[in-house]
């Protein structure tokens, strides 16, 4: 623990004892402390998931926990925590920290006092420098991490069914409203004016789940602690299992996963379909509108296309492959097959993982498009606005591609080899990973992993084999 956090860790409880009464924090004070210490816990989680350098840790680590400093005042002054009666409570705790001047000499005092400030706001403002931002989504997500664990303490512990005061008075057995039903598929922000129901409010925790964790650490967390399955089956039994709500509560964006993930998953039962992008090749010539169809794999290429094979042998008794036409997928895929021990495996193709995919609406007005070297800049485009030239809208081709190739997928895994532009745009739609730029782009072998459970859920990776550091990002790479 650096200098910084345990004064401030200091300084924080003795400002919270100036609370208690005869040594004792007041009951709705305490779960305050509590929140707060779940809070620093999941932020930490976080650094760690992420690998944080030290600088950014600390920022985060202080950001999170003096977050609710304010509540401890607003509960005395107002005797309530709703913001709506009283004050917004990220503002007071701000303006607290900042008066005590707790802070004063830290080299990043403002950056850990606009995370503060920011924390409960709808969306984190725009323009914020690295370090801000990153304690600002740390500490949203590791709040809202915590917000999953009081909603089911709550489930677990208060008598919900029959007293209405657990959930605010709330109809508890009702249908949810529509529009929130509406909102969250689309992944549009709820107006908590359209709170009507208790399977409302719990809506909304699956849409955060789905589409507001910002770090791939924290959407990890969430699946590992059960959250999603949680409400799944908590929803069933309020809206007397809606199809509808099951839907909903079925799909779910995990962070980066590794081979060993891959085969944890499939000795625990689940089913995995890989879209794996092909090994290394060389450079693409950008005037070739075929976009180097007929260039092999280097030996390289080759070599690490094996080496994920053999990482997934064990299953070489249930696997499928189906590959993109261009020569290097089918190498590719060829080459896994042969490190799991298969050899002469036939493998079939087809053109909607290679040039006319889902995604490219018009190969001649893509070729155009990135005729003139700049790749990522079109890519990024597409990725933050879901269109682009020669390009079908994202969350169409997305959802058209993922129910065409779970259709073709029927073994327990599926090696299907495919390119980078279509895994990066697949992973950013499904909420994987959306902070893509050219030093985190899609590597040689990385692929999307798309986990089918037993029990329908299915869940959305970014599998990073680190089998290559390539990217050599061109047209159709
Ligand atoms: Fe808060």
């Amino acid at each position: 623990m650096s200098g910084w956090v345990s004064d401030i860790r200091r300084l924080y409880g003795e400002y919270v004892n100036g609370y208690r009464v005869d040594g004792v924090l007041p009951p709705m004070m305490a779960l305050k402390l509590h929140h707060t210490d779940m809070v620093v816990a999941n932020a930490k989680a976080i650094i760690e998931g992420e690998g944080m350098d030290a600088e950014t840790a600390e920022v985060c680590e202080l950001a999170a926990l003096l977050h609710d400093t304010g509540r401890y005042e607003q509960l005395r002054r107002y005797n309530t925590f709703r913001d709506s009666d009283s004050i917004d409570h990220a503002v007071f705790s701000h303006d607290i920290v900042r008066e005590k001047g707790w802070l004063d000499g830290h080299p990043h005092k403002d950056a850990i006092l606009n995370a503060v400030l920011f924390h409960n706001r709808r969306d984190v403002p725009d323009g914020l420098d690295p370090l801000t931002l990153a304690a600002a989504h740390c500490t949203r997500d590791a709040d809202k991490l915590d917000i999953f664990r009081v909603l089911e303490d709550r489930v677990a512990n208060t008598d919900w069914r029959n007293d209405n005061t657990a959930f605010w008075n709330l109809p508890v057995m009702a249908a949810p409203n529509r529009e929130v039903l509406s909102a969250i598929r689309e992944g549009r922000p709820v107006d908590y004016q359209n709170i009507k129901t208790l399977a409302d409010f719990v809506l909304i925790q699956v849409g955060w789940i789905r589409g507001e964790l910002h770090f791939g650490a924290s959407r990890n967390l969430a699946s590992i602690r059960g959250h999603l399955a949680f409400r799944r089956r908590f929803l069933a039994e309020l809206t007397g299992n809606d199809p509808e709500v099951d839907e909903l509560c079925c799909r779910q964006p995990l962070g980066e996963i590794t081979l060993d993930d891959v085969n944890a998953e499939l000795k625990n039962g689940s089913r995995v379909l890989l879209l794996v992008r092909h090994g290394e090749r060389p450079k693409i010539d950008n005037e070739d509108p075929t976009f180097g169809e007929a260039l092999p794999l280097t030996a390289e290429g080759l070599r690490t296309s094996r080496e994920m094979g053999a990482r997934l042998k064990e299953f070489a008794g249930d696997v499928q492959f189906l590959s993109s036409p261009l020569l290097r997928t089918v190498m590719t895929a060829s080459g896994i097959a042969e490190g799991m021990g298969l050899h002469d495996v036939e493998i079939p193709t087809d053109i909607l993982l290679g040039n006319d995919t889902f995604y490219c609406a018009d190969q001649h007005e893509v070729f155009e498009l990135f005729r003139d070297g700049n790749f990522f800049e079109k890519v990024f485009e597409y990725l933050d606005t879901g269109v682009q030239r020669g390009f079908r809208q994202i969350t169409e081709a997305t959802d058209a591609l993922e129910e065409w190739a779970l259709g073709k997928f029927t073994a327990k895994l599926g090696i299907f080899t495919t390119h980078d532009l279509y895994n990066a745009a697949f992973l950013h739609e499904r909420g994987v990973k959306r902070d893509w730029c050219v030093s985190n782009w899609v590597r040689f072998l990385d692929s999307v992993a798309i986990i089918l459970d037993e029990d329908g859920t299915r869940r959305y990776a970014f599998l990073r084999t680190g089998l290559s550091t390539g990217i050599v990002g061109v047209p159709n790479g």
